[in-house]
């Protein structure tokens, strides 16, 4: 086994973090360390430093002798309600801790990485222009991606080491308690309906049901974020990362409805969030007539995300020309994927 790589991951019970921190791990040329308050839910192996990264004495503490890290992933965000605004200056501050106690110290630093989005591009504020370039001027803002960026930017002048950034879109993974996801979301809201003997409906706005959209798969990132990390020509730049391809819900919901085995109903626009306040009960019938996971709705999909995912109008398409560009020839057929991850949650007994 060789192991010349030392990655510490930031965020690695998230949804981006734990997936690049399992498939870091499943390299023989790299050691990982992932970062976190709590474990990645129902555990993995990676190898796991318990640290809050908002509190700058914790870092030093439990980080400040890592001086053999090679790699720096920055995956972490702090906790947001969804539909507010993310907490810039904690953000910040944690990205500052992180990058302040370890840069100084590792001397065989190689590269630092940090996760951002198409938020970089306003896409979740309105219309910008599509497809997104890494070239875009930014967005007003503000983004506590640029506040990042600016600072590892003014850091890394005159340094060997080098930097890069992946700009995915909505995440999609079958890691165990993300709640903050589509697929929770299609496969839990057709469990509701169909017990309630209702059609599948599309639940968000006419507009986004005929928008243009792609997601990003969580290993798909993953192996672009290595990618990126390791590819020389790669170094100091930013990458769109999507599955590579564009889809409408309006195309794929009558497809869902035939899996789920489900009349298709027109659009119905509804707030997700008040619309499953009193569901309760009917979830525990679904879960008690399929044997599933015994858990709470709640627990099982995060309705507040409805708004973000459904009811933008305009199209959410970044370009992917650049990573294809510069060598990343990856390519995740999304509509296959719905179904695979579909399927993965039917046999794990979440979701009938
Ligand atoms: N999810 C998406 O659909 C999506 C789409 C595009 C871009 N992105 C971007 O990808 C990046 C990662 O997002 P994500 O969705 O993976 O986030 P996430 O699932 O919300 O995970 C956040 C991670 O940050 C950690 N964290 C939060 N506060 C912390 C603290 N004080 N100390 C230590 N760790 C802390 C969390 O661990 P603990 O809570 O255990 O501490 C968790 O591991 C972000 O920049 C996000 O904007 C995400």
């Amino acid at each position: 086994m060789k192991v010349d790589k030392k990655a510490l991951v930031a965020g690695a019970s998230g949804v981006v973090g734990r997936c690049l921190a399992e498939y870091l791990h499943s390299l023989d040329d790299w050691t990982v360390i992932g970062l976190s308050r709590q474990p990645p839910i129902g555990g993995n192996d990676v190898p796991r430093v318990d640290v809050d990264l908002s509190d700058r004495r914790d870092v030093q503490a439990k980080l400040g002798t890592q001086s053999d890290v090679t790699h720096i992933f920055y995956e972490a965000r702090f906790d947001h309600v969804e539909g507010t605004p993310e907490p810039i200056d904690t953000n910040v501050a944690m990205f500052r801790n992180l990058i302040d106690t370890v840069v100084p110290i590792a001397t065989n630093l190689v590269h630092v990485h940090t996760g951002s989005g198409h938020k970089n591009y306003g896409l979740h504020k309105g219309p910008a222009r599509t497809p997104a370039r890494e070239d875009a001027p930014r967005y007003p803002g503000p983004s506590f991606y640029y506040e990042q960026e600016d600072y590892i930017h003014a850091l890394r002048m005159g340094q060997a080491w080098s930097w890069s950034s992946a700009r995915p879109t909505g995440l999609c993974d079958t890691a165990p308690g993300i709640t903050r996801s589509m697929i929770s979301l299609i496969c839990a809201y057709a469990a509701i309906r169909k017990e309630l003997g209702l059609p599948f409906s599309f639940p968000g706005t006419e507009g986004n049901y005929h928008a243009l959209y792609q997601c990003t798969e969580a290993l798909q990132l993953a192996k672009a974020t290595v990618w990126m990390a390791t590819a020389p020509a790669c170094a100091n730049q930013d990458f769109n990362i999507t599955n590579g391809d564009l889809f409408r819900w309006s195309n794929l919901w009558p497809k869902f409805a035939d899996y789920f085995g489900m009349a298709l109903g027109p659009v119905e626009t509804v707030d997700l969030a008040d619309y499953m306040a009193d569901k309760e009960a009917v979830w525990q019938r679904v879960i008690e007539k399929h044997a599933l996971i015994p858990q709470p709705l709640e627990r099982v999909a995060m309705w507040s995300y409805w708004r973000h995912l459904w009811t933008p109008d305009w199209d959410i398409v970044s370009s992917m020309t650049k990573a294809r560009q510069f060598g990343f020839h990856d390519i995740v057929d999304s509509e296959a994927m719905f179904f695979r991850m579909f399927d993965h949650f039917r046999a794990a007994k979440v979701f009938p």
